[in-house]
């Protein structure tokens, strides 16, 4: 496995591999998990040879947000990538993402508002500038993204979409610790109670899927039961909103389509937390 910091090498590297196949690309802020290994295993499924980039992007912290104590271990990342099969890891210095000439912003609009996006302002201009500068190294590629980040997807979806980026974005389904707790690598800030408390996220989702197969079509009645069993939990709820799944805006009435996304962000002591779930996507 190849170790790369520099743009330039990482890019001729990538256009070598593509001579030979089709390339897949996982991007990632390290600290990973099990999580990001299952979307590198799906992209050597779906792909030739597979890179992952490990970079804590900054842009897409906010002044109090927890940029400075985000887990970082890139001797354990880069184990996990070679256990994984990856053929080649970018892990660039934030001066050589962001030298100080540079001036470019990438923006998507309206996806970007609700959601994490009301809260965390700037943040998805953070995270489609980056990802907009590794697709531009990558090159034509197919790139995995887990449904965890719901709204990431979209977004980043929309901008290929918008800038004809010519990459393929899959979504990985969500995966989840033995006891339901969603993958992330903020699980490991979390202390044993904060853990337990944030069992109540995916709970609280797996209730509304039930309501929701029952018949259940009110956005307000489904986002009631799930912010009452996070209080009850000791959970500080930041948003738990059902929206439409390709819009993420709300309802105007009731739910009138076979799906829904209800999506829950939630502080368990300081750790921020997000979760979801398409509801109706397990009926048929
Ligand atoms: O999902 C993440 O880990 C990050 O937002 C990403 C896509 C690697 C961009 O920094």
């Amino acid at each position: 496995m190849l170790l790369i910091r520099e743009p330039d090498e990482y890019r001729a590297h990538c256009a070598a591999l593509r001579e030979t196949g089709t390339l897949g690309f996982v991007p990632t802020m390290g600290a990973l998990h099990e999580g990001h290994l299952a979307l590198m295993r799906s992209a050597k499924q779906l792909t030739d040879r597979v890179a992952v980039s490990i970079f804590v992007n900054p842009t897409q912290f906010g002044p109090s947000e927890d940029f400075s104590r985000y887990p970082r271990d890139l001797g354990r990342d880069l184990r996990l990538c070679e256990s994984a099969g990856v053929g080649l890891v970018f892990a660039p210095e934030a001066s050589a993402m962001y030298p100080t000439n540079e001036r470019t912003r990438v923006s998507v609009k309206s996806l970007t508002e609700g959601l994490c996006g009301t809260e965390r302002p700037g943040h998805f201009d953070g995270v489609c500038t980056i990802v907009c500068k590794l697709f531009g190294l990558t090159g034509p590629c197919t790139a995995i993204f887990g449904r965890k980040d719901y709204q990431q997807l979209k977004v980043i979806e929309k901008m290929v979409g918008d800038l004809f980026l010519p990459v393929s974005v899959i979504g990985h389904r969500i995966v989840r610790e033995p006891d339901g707790l969603a993958m992330s690598s903020r699980n490991r800030t979390l202390s044993a109670d904060e853990h337990q408390q944030a069992l109540a996220i995916g709970r609280s989702l797996a209730a509304a899927e039930r309501a929701f197969a029952a018949g259940e079509r009110a956005p307000s009645r489904l986002e009631a039961a799930c912010r009452a069993m996070l209080r009850q939990a000791g959970l500080r709820e930041s948003y738990v909103s059902c929206v439409h799944p390709n819009e993420l805006t709300p309802w105007p009435g009731s739910i009138d389509g076979p799906h829904a996304l209800l999506a829950i962000a939630a502080f368990a002591g300081a750790t921020r937390l997000i979760d979801n779930c398409l509801l109706g996507e397990n009926e048929s």
